[in-house]
């Protein structure tokens, strides 16, 4: 077996997966706060952007190849309330971010999240009655979101709520409302997970966040019922599926990907990012090659692509 491991092209020459810039999706935050913009301490190398950052990056991303960006927005806490009314105004900053991104940067594809955790006070994804998510009332506003969202020029809307039947009303919202191409990447397997650490800091629901998401993201032991997702999520008109969080997950994206043959995409979230940001911040590990370690791993899993925060850090290393 040594014989094909003796340099550097010969490894090259046999290698089974190859990762390029081309599966990775930039993860960006974005806030409508001028004094929260900045680094955030629990995501190391990752800061809130104000818009006119935002742009520029999306600039640097494209220029590497990146095809697309993912924006999660942090919302000025007096914008939130219990009915995330937030997440259906035409001028907030989700819908100006991506009119800004389609103006002057063209040719990145523009990915962002249909739930209401950014915009409601208790930091869940759906309405609440009492103490419980109510799946249907939160429907509507999701509907109703991502026809906002793909008016303003969203090219892919990403339905991260784990409601039941989210994707099939939304489907049917967008293609009523003159939307038929806007495509729908849904994530399908998503996991309650210790991993979202970070991002709820990130976007400032950490400390508001009342319970837990037990009720609505999936129990990390389950594999069937992923399964079980992904086929409902596709019949109801997913274009393609996300399994989140990514590397503690690879056989969920590969059980997907061999199952169904379906545009396959995972999350490699805040926390894992943080894991690999934080080793190589004390010197216990090298960072980049963790970084392209892990995206490997996800293409030998069958991913098709991967959303990550260090999309710009990886898209260097390899043309390096
Ligand atoms: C929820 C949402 C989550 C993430 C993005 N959208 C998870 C959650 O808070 O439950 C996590 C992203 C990350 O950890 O990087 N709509």
């Amino acid at each position: 077996m040594r014989r094909k491991r003796q340099s550097a092209w010969s490894r090259d020459l046999v290698r089974e997966t190859r990762l390029t810039v081309a599966d990775l999706v930039l993860t960006t935050v974005i806030t409508d706060s001028e004094s929260a913009e900045g680094p955030v301490p629990s995501l190391p190398g990752v800061a809130r952007l104000g818009l006119d950052a935002l742009v520029a990056q999306a600039r640097e991303a494209a220029s590497l190849g990146i095809p697309a960006i993912a924006l999660f927005p942090h919302i000025d806490p007096s914008k939130k309330d219990g009915s995330a009314s937030e997440a259906l105004n035409a001028d907030g900053l989700v819908p100006n971010a991506i009119r800004r991104l389609k103006a002057e940067v063209p040719e990145i594809g523009v990915i962002v999240d249909v739930a209401l955790d950014p915009f409601t006070d208790h930091g869940h994804d759906g309405l609440m009655q009492g103490d419980v998510i109510d799946n249907d009332s939160t429907l509507d506003i999701l509907a109703r979101g991502a026809v906002i969202l793909a008016e303003a020029g969203a090219d892919i809307v990403a339905p991260s709520d784990m409601m039941d039947g989210r994707i099939g009303i939304v489907r049917d919202a967008l293609d009523e409302a003159g939307h038929p191409d806007v495509m729908i990447l849904s994530y399908a397997a998503k996991y309650a997970s210790a991993f979202y650490g970070p991002y709820r800091d990130a976007i400032g629901t950490a400390s508001a966040l009342r319970g837990d998401k037990r009720t609505y993201q999936m129990d990390p032991a389950n594999t069937e019922e992923a399964l079980h997702e992904v086929a409902m999520d596709l019949n109801e008109g997913a274009d393609m599926v996300m399994v989140k969080p990514g590397l503690p997950y690879l056989d969920i994206c590969h059980r997907i990907k061999t199952e169904f043959g379906v545009p396959t995409f995972a999350f490699q979230v805040s926390g894992e990012y943080a894991m690999i940001q934080s080793a190589g911040e004390n010197g216990w590990a090298d960072s980049d090659r963790l970084l392209l370690e892990t995206l490997t791993a996800f293409r030998r899993a069958g991913c098709d692509a991967v959303l990550t925060y260090g999309a710009i850090r990886a898209a260097k290393l390899l043309k390096s």
